[in-house]
């Protein structure tokens, strides 16, 4: 697919109106301010999707689904976010350039086309060749009945038969126009060196292969004899790059969405056998060891996977591989062994789906256990081999790149081999840095950097180690108090961001410049400045990232498109005002009734003016960050500006109700404090976990114990004045 060039991207995200998107898929009512419907990503009876036309996302306030526009449509189609932007574009009539396209690209892409026409003939005629001819009935259909699929099965996998004939399929084709150079470039026939044409697949049973998005790209066919290879494949193809498809992704698609997990087997029959039994989520990865490209294709759909393996040993060795593979792209994964001398087609026949769903239930593990199970079977009471097995299992969790997730793995790792998680911690982010600095090597030599700055690298890293070595102890720990840390301070982060994200280019007060006069600080200004002053940066990564492209927005062409927007608004005011008055002259006579209502006519154009350009402002971050191509920043983004309790409200002593965005220079201020003062409480933490450690060191150093000291006092008395500012008012809000 070609990418989108940003300016139609930016067109397409400015077009598409979410009111109307969503209301392709669900039955809205207004309600106040925003619009009401049913949620089309749960079953729910009473409504809990949400849409706001002047944020333009909608959410679910029950299953916490929705987003912007695109969003909304990558979640409800399952596609992709550039897919997500073709499908509004088509909806609203925007054109997608294509103009930079080659002429080479462009005969690709209808070489593309032709092989997906040719494999889409293919299909029906395998299918029909089942259903309409008597080889295809007595050989192909009673084999599929033999081996107990139902109509229905052989229907939605769209089975069929491949005749003995070796001719049958090129004649048909043939037959039909299609130009035999895509017959042989989808690999349906083979061409032999001496130029003679013949099927591919002959006397076979046929599993087509489908895209994620529905289309033939690729055929299995299955002997039903014994002295052949038991399956043919197409080959790689324009269309077909075996290792990004997995079998049955096209039918599973809904199932492992609403399942929210996605179950991995070995072949064809294993999907379609347990998918008739009701177990509706799972693929196949056709015999072959997962790809990257698989893995990630499974992300898209779900963090959750559960591999089923046969219970033969061979298999169970070579799939340790798969998993590690899946626990680096961030996926939880579950284990399940099947019975000895099941494979899940033979075991999904044998029972009821229900029982099914139940031994899926029961048996699944997770990856450790698993591992252990497998790694340990025998060798219990050998300790080489145990702690074989513990560095095994070390370096499987250190490939998890979510701390969080590690940090439930050591645990579960230092419960079930019954040593201290302390241990495994520190084997555990020993690896982590290993591996760190290995990507960090390779990424130099990819480089291509000079020798100066290797040789630079090497002592750092040799530094690092020995300090590593020197005080483990300390490491571990601190290791913990970061991610304490890091959890500490999220919500404050958080809520700084959304004053960050609502407000940022709302002017919150004035401060001066060189020349003696005021000049507006923005809210995301004022928030980044404050954070300077005392060289803090947030420590949440998807907060700061978050923030960066934030900051990022308010620098880009904010002047031009805001006095874009006030020219707009100030023709509509204009206009309004011409109108009012229009319509003054033909119904009033009275001077001074017109002179009064003509007063009124140019205050409301004032008002809805004003309305109009606080809007446009409050807008502008979060209509960018909420389509972000990175999911962090868009989904923080939408739970920042999509909660439920839209504003808190004060009930002043004029019976006004004001709003934040009337409060900012109270509330933003403060909240900037609260940050600070957080970050000094952990600063404090560590400095008493770090007195407490020198204090009961037998060589204690005196002079250490009093610098921390004095440290501490300081720190203390800083707090207090914190305390002091926080229960006062803190700067005078901007007339
Ligand atoms: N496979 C293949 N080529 C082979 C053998 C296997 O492409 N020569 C792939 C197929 O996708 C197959 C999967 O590996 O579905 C698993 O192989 P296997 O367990 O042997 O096949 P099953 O699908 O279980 O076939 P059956 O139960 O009909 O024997
Ligand atoms: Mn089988």
């Amino acid at each position: 697919m070609k990418k989108i060039d940003r300016e139609t991207v930016q067109r397409i995200l400015d077009t598409a109106e979410i009111v109307d998107v969503v209301s392709d898929y669900v039955n809205l009512k207004r309600r106040g301010s925003s619009y009401l419907g049913l949620c089309p990503f749960h079953n729910e009876r009473t409504p809990s999707f949400s849409v706001s036309k002047s944020k333009n996302i909608c959410k679910c306030f029950s299953c916490g689904k929705g987003g912007s526009p695109v969003n909304f449509v990558m979640e409800i189609e399952q596609i992709s976010y550039s897919e997500a932007l073709r499908y509004l574009a088509k909806k609203y009539n925007i054109e997608i350039k294509e103009h930079e396209m080659t002429d080479e690209e462009r005969e690709r892409e209808s070489e593309r086309a032709s092989l997906f026409a040719v494999n889409e003939f293919a299909l029906s005629h395998f299918e029909s060749n089942l259903y309409d001819t008597t080889d295809g009935k007595e050989i192909g259909l009673s084999y599929f009945y033999d081996r107990g699929l139902t109509d229905a099965s052989i229907k939605k996998f769209h089975l069929g038969y491949a005749m003995e004939q070796s001719d049958d399929l090129l004649l048909a084709a043939t037959g039909k126009g299609y130009n035999v150079k895509y017959l042989v470039d989808t690999g349906l026939c083979i061409r032999t060196d001496q130029g003679r044409v013949y099927d591919r697949f002959k006397g076979r049973v046929i599993f087509p292969v489908f895209s994620v998005s529905g289309k033939v790209i690729a055929f299995g066919g299955r002997t039903l004899k014994k002295d052949l290879a038991k399956y043919v494949n197409s080959p790689e193809s324009l269309i077909y790059h075996k290792s990004n498809q997995l079998y049955g992704m096209y039918q599973a698609k809904p199932a492992i969405v609403k399942h929210d997990k996605c179950i991995l087997v070995e072949g064809y029959m294993d999907v379609i056998s347990m998918s008739q039994s009701g177990v509706e989520n799972v693929v196949a990865s056709s015999g072959t060891s997962l790809t990257e490209g698989q893995i990630r294709m499974i992300h898209r759909f779900t963090e959750n996977v559960t591999v089923i393996y046969d219970g033969d040993a061979a298999g169970i060795k070579a799939s340790l591989r798969g998993i590690d593979m899946l626990l680096a792209e961030g996926l939880n994964i579950k284990v399940l062994l099947l019975p000895d001398g099941d494979d899940p087609d033979s075991f999904s026949r044998k029972h009821t789906s229900s029982e099914l769903e139940e031994y899926i239930k029961q048996n699944e593990v997770d990856f450790i256990q698993f591992k252990t199970g497998i790694l340990l079977q025998g060798v219990e009471n050998d300790p080489i081999a145990r702690s074989k097995v513990i560095a095994d299992i070390v370096r499987s969790i250190a490939v998890i790149p979510e701390q969080v997730t590690r940090n439930i793995y050591i645990k579960e790792c230092s419960r079930r081999l019954e040593i201290d998680e302390r241990v495994v911690s520190s084997e555990v982010n020993k690896q982590v840095k290993a591996l760190a600095e290995k990507a960090a090597e390779k990424r130099l030599k990819k480089s291509g950097n000079d020798s100066v700055d290797k040789l630079e690298n090497e002592e750092k890293a040799d530094i690092e180690e020995s300090t590593r070595e020197k005080d483990l102890e300390a490491a571990i720990r601190n290791a913990e108090n970061q991610s304490g840390t890091i959890q500490f301070l999220r919500p404050y982060e958080k809520g700084l961001l959304r004053y960050v994200l609502r407000y940022g280019m709302l002017d919150l007060c004035d401060s001066i410049d060189d020349t003696g006069n005021p000049v507006p600080v923005k809210v995301i200004d004022y928030i980044a400045d404050e954070l300077k002053i005392d060289d803090l940066t947030f420590v949440n990564a998807d907060i700061l990232s978050t923030f960066n492209e934030a900051l990022n927005i308010s620098k880009g062409d904010w002047e031009t498109d805001r006095n874009r927007n006030d020219a707009q608004l100030m023709e509509k005011r204009s206009e309004y005002i011409a109108n009012g008055e229009a319509q003054l002259r033909e119904t009033e006579t009275d001077i001074a009734t017109i002179e009064r209502k003509e007063k009124l006519i140019v205050e409301n154009a004032d008002r809805i003016f004003q309305e109009g350009k606080d809007s446009f402002a409050m807008l502008y971050i979060e209509k960018t960050l909420s389509s972000h191509p990175d999911s962090n920043i868009r989904d923080l983004t939408l739970e920042l500006v999509a909660d439920k309790h839209v504003l808190s409200k004060v009930h002043t002593k004029y019976a006004h109700i004001e709003t934040d965005e009337e409060r900012l220079g109270e509330l933003v201020p403060r909240a900037i404090f609260e940050y600070k003062d957080a970050i000094l409480e952990c600063r404090i933490r560590k400095l008493h976990d770090d007195l407490r450690r020198v204090a009961s060191s037998p060589t204690a150093d005196p002079e250490e114990i009093r610098s921390l000291m004095e440290a501490h006092v300081q720190l203390q008395r800083l707090r207090g004045e914190f305390a002091k500012y926080l229960g006062e008012r803190i700067i005078n809000p901007r007339k």
